[in-house]
Order: C-alpha cells, then sequence, then structure tokens
C-alpha cells in the first residue's frame, strides 16, 4: 500500500481526479463524509485528506510515502522530501502587493505582512533591503489597508482579492504549483510503485 496524502479543498479534489485518470481511483474519496482516510487494496493506495500546509510534514516524516504540495509550502518550509514532478495544477504567483500607489521609502524599515516569513526573508535579503515581518495567519490584505503593514507577500491567483481590497501586485517572486513529492526512505524501499505513480500522474493530463 502506498500511502498519499492529498491536500484538502479545491486543488486537492483536482489532483484526486488526476490520480484517478492515472489508474489510482477510489470513488469514496469524493463522497461527501467527513472520513479523512480512504483506500483501495486493488491499486495499492491509501489516500489521506490533510491541510494543503500539512502535507509536506506528512511526507517528510513518512506518515505518507508520497503527497501533492505547493511550491509555495515547499519554499516556506524546505522539508527534506524529493520534489519529482511539477503536476502543472494550482498555478498561481508569490508576489509582493501593496496599495497601487506605493512608493517604497528606504529611510525606514519596511513592513511586510505575510504567511510566508521565510520566503520574504529570502526575498528581501536577495534586494538588500531591511524589513520587519509582522506574522500573520490570513486575510493578509486588510494588513495594508488598516496601516498594520506597508506590503504584503501573499499567493496570488485571479488577483481578485488584490482588486476588490484596493490592492494591486508589485512584483512577483516567483511561480507557484503543485509539485508530486515523496519520502525519501519510501522512495528508496517502494522506488518502482512511486516511479510508475509519477510517470502516470505526468501523462494523465
Ligand atoms: C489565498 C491568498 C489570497 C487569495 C488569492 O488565500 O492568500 O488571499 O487566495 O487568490 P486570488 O488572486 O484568486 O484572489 P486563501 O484562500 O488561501 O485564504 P487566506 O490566506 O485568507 O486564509
Amino acid at each position: 500500500m502506498l500511502n498519499v496524502a492529498l491536500p484538502k479543498g479545491r486543488l486537492g479534489e483536482k489532483v484526486y481526479e488526476r490520480m484517478a485518470r492515472a489508474g489510482y481511483p477510489c470513488p469514496e474519496v469524493l463522497e461527501e463524509s467527513r472520513r479523512l482516510t480512504f483506500e483501495n487494496p486493488e491499486t495499492g493506495v491509501r489516500y489521506f485528506w490533510v491541510k494543503p500546509s500539512d502535507v509536506a510534514i506528512y511526507v517528510e516524516r513518512g506518515a505518507a510515502d508520497v503527497g501533492i504540495a505547493g511550491k509555495d509550502i515547499l519554499l516556506e518550509y524546505s522539508p527534506q522530501v524529493y520534489e519529482l514532478l511539477d503536476l502543472g495544477m494550482g498555478k498561481c504567483r508569490m508576489c509582493v502587493a501593496g496599495r497601487a500607489d506605493f512608493r517604497d521609502d528606504t529611510s525606514r524599515t519596511l513592513r511586510v505582512a505575510t504567511k510566508f516569513p521565510n520566503i520574504a526573508r529570502a526575498h528581501y535579503a536577495a534586494c538588500g533591503r531591511e524589513i520587519s515581518i509582522i506574522k500573520l495567519n490570513g486575510s493578509i490584505e486588510i494588513a495594508p489597508l488598516l496601516g498594520l503593514s506597508d506590503v504584503i507577500v501573499d499567493i496570488v491567483e485571479t488577483g481578485k482579492t488584490l482588486l476588490e481590497n484596493g490592492l494591486a501586485p508589485l512584483t512577483t517572486i516567483v511561480p507557484i504549483s503543485a509539485r508530486f513529492i515523496a519520502n525519501t526512505a519510501s522512495y528508496q524501499f517502494h522506488s518502482d510503485e512511486i516511479r510508475t505513480m509519477c510517470e502516470r500522474l505526468e501523462n494523465a493530463l
């Protein structure tokens, strides 16, 4: 049995459909229920629904052999896992955003609100800009509106959330998409199964 961590939510459902097309169906996964684990002994897979930001932890610790995680999470937490495939799904970008008329006053420390402090720090370190991080857990777009921060570092997909809150993307830091990842030990012990899954996922567009 291969244990597969799926990210709960819209992306996870699309990812599951790709898994099903790749030859690993388990129809109960999509049933309305509170269950979090499902298995299909015929194809040798056991699925778990986990919070998207936790997929990499399950895989790194070996609770899941493989999983699908956003590149944002991999960049932020640098888990020790193998990144095997870019699924080309869940595409978005990590951006600096702020009021459209924002001008950086380099004489003072820039206040950056974000859920991704490591990505933000690395970006501004590369620019040589001094910042202070305000770590938030969601609804980041409010921070510049209320004067809590000068800018935000956050994910932009359609740009609708920024627009509806009077903000604009200022700089793209990195493009993001969903990645197929594997636990390093599982990749040694189940290399045939994991490589086959990876190839089939690649071909199941
Ligand atoms: C993400 C991100 C933005 C929004 C961007 O939020 O933090 O708020 O999606 O999408 P858009 O460009 O298509 O509008 P998420 O839904 O994960 O919620 P949260 O960060 O507020 O928890």
